[in-house]
Formats: structure tokens, C-alpha cells, sequence
């Protein structure tokens, strides 16, 4: 039995996630290996089972991407899931499924002149890339970054910037086979005013626990999706009213944070074992 672990180029042993994954699933007797999902010399149909990971290069390829999962026969989460989930596109249908997420424009024209502070970023991203955060003011510049996406043939967001992720951070939930595991606090990443990345201290993980409202919204988001969910990330923040929105609900390949919940890689080492 030999389960792949999915990473990308820049990451051939894949990330923290994979080293807690691979030393969980030996103490099971499951070998596993990373595997960079666009090497073309791998045979994924010779794995009893591939695990998205750290593929976090999908992102200016997206079409190849799923072309690729489509070829696995075997890959968690499926492809039909990562084919919805790394468009964000896909938090209209869970707001149309009745769960808070951040107030949204698609692909406006202009900047709004009326926002106090926003944020831009596309639709298809990780890692915050190509994301900013702009305040009234700055109209000039936060044109041209929306110009830029769109011109790209990209569909660019627009969001209020909520502004308690400075204080109280984004908390991420993690759930293993839909059960709640663990959840990690992530600090703010985007730099007032400045509209590019503030690089040293931005994402840092710490542990967290969640409050009975962010599961409960979580437990939404999740029922909205079908599917074997081998593994899911809820990201929320609260909105200026304290309550907690959706941001992403990560399904293709989330960073887990194992390394922050002691016996976190075990249930889900356990949870892969029992798929074989
Ligand atoms: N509306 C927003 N308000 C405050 N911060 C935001 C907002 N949207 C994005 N961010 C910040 O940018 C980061 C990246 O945005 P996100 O939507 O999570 O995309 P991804 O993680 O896929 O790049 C978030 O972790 C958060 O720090
Ligand atoms: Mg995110």
C-alpha cells in the first residue's frame, strides 16, 4: 500500500503538513511519498491512493491542474470537488446556500469611490497572491490592479476589508471526514494603506480553539458541499457586527497546521488509512 502525497516543484518533500503526514501514517504501516502532481514521469494509477497537498503552484495553470486530477484514478479530495473549489466563484453558491460570506463584487468596473477600505484579488489564487488592500484615496492604484485582473481575462473580487482580522486574526477550522478537528488562528496579512504584502509577520500560525457560532457556520458551509471530504479548512472572520463570515472554505489543498493540534496528523493519517 502506497499512498502519493501531491506537492509541487518548489516543494519536492513537500510541506510541514507532508513530513507530519508521511511519520503518522508509517506508525501505521502506510508509506507514502511526495509526489509532484506535474511530473510527467510519474504513474499515479500505481498508488492505492493520491492526497492533494501542497500543490500550491495550480494557481497560473489551473486548467492543467484539473486535467491532471481528472487522470488520477484515485485522488482525495476528488476532482469534482477541486474543479469547483479553486474558483471562488464557488462562495455565491454557498451564499446562495445560506451561509455568511464576505460581502462580494464581481468584477466591478471601477473601484468603489464609497468604501472606506477594500479589498482586490482574484478568483483563482493562493498564498494571497495578487491580492491588496486599498483605502479611499488611493482610487488611482486600486484601478489599475482591477484593470490588470480583468485585462488578464481574470474575475477579480472586490470585499470591504474587515478590519477585526487585525485584531482578532482569521481562524481556521479543520475538519477530517467532516468532523471538526482543530483550529489555528492566522494573523493578518494585507498592509494598511499600502496595498502590497506585508511580508515578515503576515499568515503567522498560532493555535486556536472556536467558538460554538464559527463551528456552526462551518457545519454550514460543509453540508453546502457533497463528496468525500477527506479534508476541509473553513476560514472565517468576524464581520464589523462580531459575527463570524466566510472567507474561503478550502477543499483542494488547504495547509492543515498539524503541526500546531498535537494528534491532528494522527487522525488524519487514520482517516487515510481506513481508505485503503
Ligand atoms: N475582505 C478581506 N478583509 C480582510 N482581509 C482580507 C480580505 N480578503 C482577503 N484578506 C486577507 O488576504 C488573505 C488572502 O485572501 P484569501 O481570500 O484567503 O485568498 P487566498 O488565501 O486563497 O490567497 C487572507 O488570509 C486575509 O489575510
Ligand atoms: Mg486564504
Amino acid at each position: 500500500m502506497t499512498v502519493a502525497l501531491a506537492t509541487f516543484a518548489a516543494f519536492p518533500e513537500g510541506s510541514d503538513d507532508v513530513v507530519a503526514l508521511r511519520a503518522a501514517l508509517a506508525g501505521l504501516g502506510v508509506a507514502a511519498v511526495p509526489a509532484i502532481w506535474d511530473d510527467p514521469d510519474i504513474d499515479w494509477a500505481a498508488f492505492d491512493l493520491v492526497v492533494v497537498r501542497s500543490t500550491w503552484d495550480y494557481t497560473d495553470r489551473r486548467a492543467e491542474f484539473l486535467a491532471w486530477a481528472d487522470g488520477v484514478p484515485r485522488l482525495l479530495n476528488d476532482a469534482a470537488v477541486l474543479r469547483w473549489n479553486t474558483d471562488k466563484r464557488y462562495l455565491r453558491d454557498l451564499a446562495g446556500a445560506g451561509v455568511p460570506v464576505v460581502p462580494t463584487l464581481w468584477d466591478p468596473p471601477d473601484p468603489p469611490a464609497d468604501w472606506p477600505e477594500y479589498v482586490i484579488k482574484p478568483a483563482v489564487s493562493s498564498g494571497s497572491r495578487d491580492t491588496a488592500r486599498w483605502r479611499a484615496g488611493e482610487e488611482d492604484r486600486a484601478r489599475e490592479h482591477l484593470r490588470a485582473l480583468l485585462s488578464a481575462g481574470r474575475t477579480a473580487m472586490v470585499q470591504p476589508y474587515l478590519s477585526a482580522i487585525d485584531t482578532a486574526g482569521e481562524t481556521a477550522l479543520l475538519f477530517c471526514d467532516r468532523e471538526f478537528s482543530h483550529a489555528a488562528r492566522k494573523a493578518p496579512i494585507l498592509a494598511a494603506g499600502t496595498g502590497v504584502l506585508d511580508a515578515p509577520n503576515g499568515g503567522q500560525i498560532t493555535a486556536a480553539s472556536a467558538t460554538p457560532e464559527q463551528l456552526a457556520v462551518a457545519h454550514r458551509a460543509l453540508e453546502a458541499v457533497s463528496g468525500d471530504l477527506l479534508y476541509a479548512r473553513v476560514d472565517l472572520v468576524p464581520d464589523p457586527d462580531g459575527s463570524p463570515v466566510l472567507m474561503e472554505l478550502e477543499l483542494t489543498e488547504p495547509a492543515l497546521f498539524l503541526e500546531h493540534a498535537p494528534g491532528s496528523a494522527a487522525r488524519f493519517a487514520e482517516a487515510i488509512a481506513e481508505r485503503l
